[in-house]
């Protein structure tokens, strides 16, 4: 996957800039995922957060598994450059090729953002840092039907053109040597998390936005006009899996 031009990054980053969650999430969800791995992790699990952003993930990690240590990883430093927390350390690097030694992780966990490095790519990249009973759990948006609503799919295409159903990503697990565990669907109030004060932050931007700041203001307010319309033919998905 290439990677978007820098302006674009920089306006993201603008855009993002006092905004905790940078996709559809919330501590309930978290929760819930964690609920379904933690009586497989070892007394002293050992972390990543791929594409943690501002580190909302790896937060909540830490707090609700309290013998954990979590690497939160992103590769823009603008977002990690402030985030601090008891057993997380922060490293700004590539996803694709993370700096962590083969066989040292018991949880590669991935909010919102297995999109960025295309999900194939990414599970190759984790498997081997996996220790034998390792999981991973990642989310991804997923269409609820065969049928997608034209403008939806058509957003889409543009936006993210390998958004796929659970069963092709099911399909890439399969692919990548992963079994997999649980899935579970995100309710929809995820996304109202993350889209409400984004909105808000759209609205404060605007008047003044030019260049590839306007550019990424009119996307993300398509993708949020989208959402109000034709929210219920996706859903933020999560998928666990044993490497
Ligand atoms: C939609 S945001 C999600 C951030 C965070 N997980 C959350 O849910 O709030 C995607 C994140 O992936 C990061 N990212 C994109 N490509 C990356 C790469 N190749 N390596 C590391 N991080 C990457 C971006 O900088 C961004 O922080």
């Amino acid at each position: 996957m290439s990677e978007p031009p820098p302006e674009i990054v920089q306006a993201y980053a603008t855009l993002f800039e006092g905004l905790d969650q940078l996709g559809p999430g919330s501590t309930a969800t978290r929760e819930a995922v964690l609920a379904l791995v933690q009586s497989r992790l070892p007394a002293m699990p050992e972390i990543a957060d791929m594409g943690c952003g501002k580190g909302i993930a790896a937060l909540d990690l830490a707090a609700h598994l309290p013998t954990a240590h979590i690497t939160a990883l992103d590769n823009h430093h603008g977002f990690i450059e402030a985030l601090q927390g008891e057993r997380i350390t922060a490293i700004c690097a590539d996803m694709a090729a993370p700096p962590l030694p083969p066989s040292s992780l018991d949880l590669v966990w991935c909010e919102s953002a297995i999109y960025s490095i295309g999900r194939r790519p990414a599970l190759d990249a984790w498997r081997p840092l996996l220790r034998p009973e390792g999981l991973v759990a990642f989310s991804d948006v997923t269409w609820t039907t065969p049928s997608p609503p034209a403008e939806a799919e058509a957003f889409w295409a543009g936006e993210y053109p390998a958004m796929a159903t659970p069963e092709a990503i099911i399909a890439d697990l399969d692919a990548t040597g992963f079994t997999l565990t649980d899935q579970l669907t995100a309710p929809r109030s995820d996304w109202r998390a993350y889209y409400d004060p984004l909105r808000r932050r759209l609205d404060t931007l605007a008047p003044t936005a030019t260049g590839a700041l306007a550019e990424v203001i009119a996307i993300m307010r398509r993708e949020i006009a989208v959402f109000d319309r034709y929210g219920d033919s996706y859903a933020s998905t999560w998928f666990v899996a044993a490497g």
